[in-house]
Order: structure tokens, then sequence, then C-alpha cells
């Protein structure tokens, strides 16, 4: 049993393999947290005790100074209740005054969880438990359900809240986030993921907790390039491998938000969620409302413990499962090849030359339905001069290559010139008639359910009969005026994602042999939402090496390297450096692989090269999908970055080594590996030395012992277990 209940002090302790969650009914019957951390005995649940002392904050009777509502570690904290820290839920009883103190009047505990309507949601893996708490207030006018989805292998707990208004005629939630929960203490450090367009989470923020309010928050409508959903708090002294973290991460596209408040008493508050920014939801009599779920996981393996944990729960509970481990296709993108300036004969000649590298699947990107970015988007009709003989030809031909077709899809928007734009500018979201020019594109209105219809109709009826096996689905514009002629203002930002869900439902229903891709201008909706739908997300427009190391390290935080979706380019179009194929590939491999680059200009041994980084690929690729990553050296060391990854039956390991700057002691550097069986020997498959486990991991090898061939910025080497134990192994 995961979730257990001690009737006689009213406890709930929800357990992971790693991990104890604690929290109590108090006296008066408000949920008081307790403990979030590594895994504690039952023993030791009716003496747990958390409470803070009363300082000047209000409580229920006069008498009594052992509870205050201003003090105590909360599970949920609606505004104006006797709370004195940030609320996570703030209800407008429409102009009524109405109690706000939420009390415990019922929980269930049950196998499996509920869906979230409409929403993206951590998946019922057939042994997770829900324990679901239920509260109203006083008045008994509303309802707030906490609902706890326990992982137990991935030491994860899923959280949202639902809420009810039971009889009111109307009342509006002006905040409603998923998670609220009160750290005793403060001492910790924030980690999040910050970046921008071409940078996206390459620049990790590690500070530590101060008094007052911190955190991150997007209000673009979209998760966003400039910061991420998923944050972390670790003790002081955690690195990669030892210290106490929490990671935190929102299965949710939109605008979210994030907040820690060190308090008063030096206690910690983590509200999580659904932005407030814009955001008030109308509730009539009877209706109900369901916040995006929150993931939660906790360590103390560090960071990199912490990071395992997420991949785990990414890889088993959120992506599809008919995905998650299963080789992905290794692409030739034609963007890069030929910007909008594609047609048919060029993508065949890509295609032809993209077969001798291994390759399997061509994608088709943006520029098939039109010449430039102000026409096409929205109508999506392909361009008969770029395309004379159609798509569905198109895909023949290169099926009858031996490959599989692929095509770019930009559903949620319409162009300046489209028909769709020209006849429907009531279903376009802007605050003027005018809008705010952005790419010469605009956001369709979603929140409409009759434009996700037409929208998926259209996109149906030209794809129809045309073989498709792989849709990469862009998004190239925020949310920058949230107003919508169809849905009340406070509604649009959320109304807009979830018509966005609905509209990857039905794609994904009508092409159900394709798989998706998302992207959006890069890697600006790199978060759990879009991964319920699409296994890898395109991790940014920066296919720079020297920039995609420092992206693909910040984003290993809290995905899976199976997630990022990673291109070998002439790796030129940014910055005009250069750098070896070996380095490119090395770097391209960090996740589902692919070209982006005109292969048809390349000779035959260019080639004949890619080829075998294809065949490098696939044959490392299992431990891509399956196995743990351990952080070996962050490149903010500015000389070097390395990863190992480790079976889960720890027989294999693919370690890699990159050098960032020209530094005279690389072949020097001792690099202790991770992750490793301590008693198995392992063999170097390129030196063909043989080492314990033991040895690799403590003693550590130099960086020239490790690899045959000397020098070069990206090397990469397996290591595979032997079927020999150290006992028969007697030369010394
Ligand atoms: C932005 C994407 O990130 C690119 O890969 C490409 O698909 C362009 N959009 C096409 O407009």
């Amino acid at each position: 049993m995961a979730i257990s209940f001690c009737k006689e002090k009213k406890v709930f302790k929800l357990d992971t393999e790693q991990t104890s969650y604690i929290f109590c009914v108090s006296d008066n019957d408000f949920i008081e947290h307790l403990y979030y951390g590594k895994r504690i005995n039952d023993v030791d649940v009716k003496s747990i005790s958390n409470r803070q002392i009363y300082s000047f904050g209000a409580k229920e009777q006069e008498s009594s100074r052992d509870f205050s509502i201003g003090t105590v570690l909360h599970e949920l904290s609606v505004a104006s209740c006797g709370d004195l820290r940030i609320p996570s839920v703030i209800i407008d009883f429409n102009g009524e005054s109405v109690s706000n103190r939420f009390r415990y009047r019922a929980h269930k505990v049950y196998k499996g969880r509920k869906a979230i309507n409409g929403l993206p949601y951590s998946r019922d893996n057939g042994s997770c438990e829900t324990l679901q708490v239920e509260l109203e207030n006083d008045a008994n006018t509303v309802r707030i359900l906490l609902y706890y989805t326990v992982y137990e292998r991935e030491n994860v707990i899923c959280r949202y809240v639902e809420l009810v208004n039971k009889t009111l005629p109307c009342i509006y939630l002006e905040k409603a986030a998923s998670v609220c929960i009160d750290f005793y203490g403060c001492d910790y450090d924030l980690i999040t993921l910050e970046g921008m367009y071409l940078c996206e989470r390459s620049k990790i923020q590690r500070t530590p907790l101060r008094k007052g309010f911190q955190g991150n928050a997007s209000i673009v409508g979209a998760s966003s390039h400039h910061t991420n959903p998923f944050f972390a708090l670790c003790s002081k002294n955690a690195d990669e491998n030892l210290g106490e973290t929490y990671g935190f991460n929102i299965v949710y596209s939109g605008n979210f938000k994030n907040e820690i408040e060190v308090d008063r008493l030096c206690d910690t508050r983590v509200v999580c969620g659904i932005n407030d920014v814009g955001f008030r939801w109308k509730l009539r009599r009877g209706e109900r409302f369901e916040t995006p779920e929150v993931v939660m996981t906790f360590s103390d393996e560090g960071v990199g413990g912490m990071s395992r944990n997420m991949h785990d729960h990414i890889r088993n509970n959120i992506i599809e499962r008919r995905y998650a481990f299963c080789k992905r296709p290794i692409v030739i993108n034609s963007w890069e090849a030929t910007y909008f300036d594609v047609t048919e004969n060029k993508l065949l000649s890509l295609a032809k030359s993209a077969k001798e590298c291994g390759v399997d699947t061509v994608v088709l990107d943006d520029g098939w339905f039109r010449k430039n970015d102000k026409s096409g988007l929205g109508d999506f009709f392909v361009d008969k001069e770029k395309f004379p003989s159609g798509l569905k030809k198109l895909s023949e031909d290169i099926h009858s290559l031996g490959l599989n077709f692929g095509i770019w899809l930009e559903p949620e928007m319409a162009a300046i010139e489209s028909e769709f734009y020209k006849n429907h500018e009531r279903n376009i979201l802007s605050t003027e008639s005018k809008p705010l020019v952005y790419r010469n594109q605009f956001l369709i209105d979603l929140t409409l359910d009759e434009n996700v219809e037409k929208i998926k109709n259209r996109i149906s009826a030209e794809l129809a009969d045309v073989k498709i096996e792989y849709i990469k689905w862009d998004c190239n514009r925020y949310l920058n005026e949230a107003s919508s002629k169809n849905s009340p203002q406070g509604e649009v930002f959320h109304r807009q994602m979830l018509g966005v869900y609905k509209l990857l439902d039905g794609i994904k229903k009508n092409f159900p042999d394709a798989m998706i891709e998302t992207c959006s201008g890069g890697g600006g909706r790199f978060d759990p939402g879009m991964l319920y739908y699409s296994p890898q997300i395109w991790a940014s427009d920066n296919t720079d090496p020297f920039a995609r190391i420092y992206i693909e390290y910040g984003t290993s935080l809290a995905y899976p390297k199976s997630t990022v979706s990673c291109h070998f380019s002439e790796g030129v179009c940014t910055s005009g450096r250069r750098s070896s194929y070996d380095f490119r590939y090395i770097v391209a491999s960090f996740g589902p692989f692919g070209y982006e680059l005109d292969l048809s200009k390349y000779p035959k041994e260019d080639l004949e090269k890619f080829k075998e980084y294809s065949l490098k690929y696939r044959e490392n690729e299992k431990i891509m999908l399956e196995g743990d990553l351990y952080r070996l050296i962050s490149p903010e060391s500015d000389e070097f970055c390395s990863y190992i990854e480790v079976s889960k039956d720890k027989t294999r390991a693919l370690f890699s080594f990159i050098e960032i700057n020209t530094t005279g002691h690389t072949e020097s550097t001792v690099v202790r590996l991770k992750g490793l069986a301590a008693d198995k020997l392992y063999k170097n498959e390129s030196t063909g030395q043989i080492l314990t486990g033991a040895a690799l991991m403590n003693v550590g090898i130099r960086v020239g012992d490790l690899f045959k061939e000397k020098g070069g910025s990206g090397r990469q080497i397996l290591f595979s277990a032997q079927s020999d134990n150290i006992e028969n192994k007697k030369e010394y």
C-alpha cells in the first residue's frame, strides 16, 4: 500500500520506494502538512510534529496558542482564510462575503487515477494509487478536492486540485494553483532553467533562497523559451551525486507560475500551477474546475538523482507507451536544407541522399503550402507550383525509396494573407481590429470548439490520402493579446491551451500511425504537457553544436534524453563557427537523432561517414531510451562536458566526452564514471581494457587512456559488462 491513513492521529502517509509524504487533519479540521523527504518508518508517524510557533498569527480560539492558521504548514491555502503567506487559491464569491476556511470532510483511496478533463496528466500505469481529500468551506458552498497520485517506483507524487461551486449562483476563481506545500525551514537553493529563443533552458540558475518571494513564471501563453515549468529546491550542499533535492514540474504548456516564499518564520512555501495573471474563471452553480497536474519528486542522491526520477516518470508515465522505449525515426528535415524554397524535386533528391546516410524518415518542413510566411497557415492547401504531383504521389515516391514520410504543420495559426484570416477576423485572438504582427501570423481562437473542428477537418482533408508516419507540430507565436470575441478575457489563456490539446488529440486520432514531434519556434514549449502528446520535442532552432551543449545539459535536469530531438546540421546557422563532423555527431546524438542540412550537396565519402553515424546512433539508442543518465562534467566548467548513460541492468554504458575549450590538460584529466555496478568487470570497447566498475567509479581514469584515438573535441565509447566476474579474474 503506497497510501496509508492512521485513524487515531488522522495522519496520511504517502510512500514511494525512497520517499515519504505526510500530512494530517488537524484538531480544527484543517489539512496540515508534516513532512516530505526521505522515506521514514510508519511507526514514527504518530509522533511527527512540525508545528510552528504562534507568532502574530490568527487563531480560531483565543485560548489556543498552539495552532495558528497563519503559521502552520499547509497543503492548501485559500486567500483570506487567516494564512499570512501566498495563497494557492483565490475565490471571488461574486462580491459576497463567504468563509474561506476550508476543512476536511472526507477522503478516499483508490487504485489507479482519474483522468483530468481536457488536460494531459501522468498516466495510470496499473500500479499507481490515488488519495482524494475532500474539503469544504464553513458555509458548505464550495468544495475543494485535493488529489495525490503516488508512483512508487519513480518516487513521484502527482498533485492537482478540483474546485466545485456547490450552491452559489456564480463564483470566480482568481487563482487556482495545483500545489501548496510548506517546508519547515529555508535552507535550500532554488534551481530554474532560464533561457531565450536559441538558448532555451541553457542558463541554469542556482541561487540560495532568500526571505520574501522568488520563483519563475510564464505569461506568454506557452511554457516559453525564457523559462520552464520545472524547478528544483535542493540543500545547499547538494551536487550531482549527493544532497536532498526536490523536483517539481507542471504537466501544462501554457502560463504557469512557481512561487516560493520564505516567510517571516523562515519556513518555505511552494505554490505552483497555472499562472493567475490574466486568469479569472467563472464557475456557475454545479460547475467544477480542474487544475493542471504537478509532478513532485525527491531524492537524496543530489540533483542527478532527482533528474533520474523525473526521467523515469516522464518515460514510464507521461509519454505514450507505444513510443516511450521504441526506436525513433532518424529523420532528414528539409528546413535548414531549403527553408521555404522546398520543392518536389528538391525533397526527392534530399531523400535519395538521405537514403545513403541510413535515414529512415524524410520530413517536409515549412513551405509545402506557401512560398513565404505571409500565406497558407490556416488554409493548408498544398502549393501546386512547388509540388505539381501532389503530396500523395510525393509520399509514395519517398516510400518507394524505402523511407517513411513526415510533414510539418502549424495548426494553431492563420497567416495574414490566408483565406482563414480574411474570412474569420473574429476568430483570431487579438484585442484590436488590427492585431499585433508577429511573423505575419496570428493565433486562431481555439477557445471556440468550432475552430478546433474546422482546422482539424481542413488538415485531415488535405492529407487524407497521404501516407504519413511523422508530424512535426510547430507553433511560432506567443499569445501576445489574450482577447477573444468568443470567451471571457480571464479564461482565454487556459481555454486556448485546452483548445490546443483538443486539436492535438483530434489530429492524433485522424493520423493514428503518425508520431508527433512538437516544436515551438525551436524549444518554446518543452514541457510535460506536450510530452503527453509527442514523445520528443525539437529542442531549439539553434543547431550550432557549441550552443547545443548548454541547451542539452540544462534540458537534462528535467527531461530524459529520449525527448530531446537533436539534428546534425551545418552547425553554422547562428554563429558562423564551424566544427568537425565527429563533434557535431556526438552533440546531436544526445537525443533522437536526425539530419538538418542539404545532403544532396555532400560527396559520397561524407554520406558514408553520415551513414556510420546513423548506425552508431542506432547501436546506442537503446541505452539512450531506457538508461540512467549521470552528468559527469558540467559545461559550466568552460572546459568539458561529459555524461555517462547506463542501462538499467548495468551491463552497458555509453560514455561521452566533449571538449569545449582547447586545454593543455585534456588527455590527463581524470574522469570518475558513475552508475556502474562496482563488482562487475567492464570492457572499454575502444581500447579493449577491462576494469571493475569500482575502479572506474572511484579511482577514475584519464581521458587519454579511455580512447584509442587521441584528441578530438567529441568522443564517445561503450563499456560492456563481461560475463566473467571479479573472483575469476586472477591477474593483477
Ligand atoms: C520553427 C522551427 O523551430 C523550425 O525548425 C522550422 O520548422 C520553422 N519554424 C519553420 O517555419
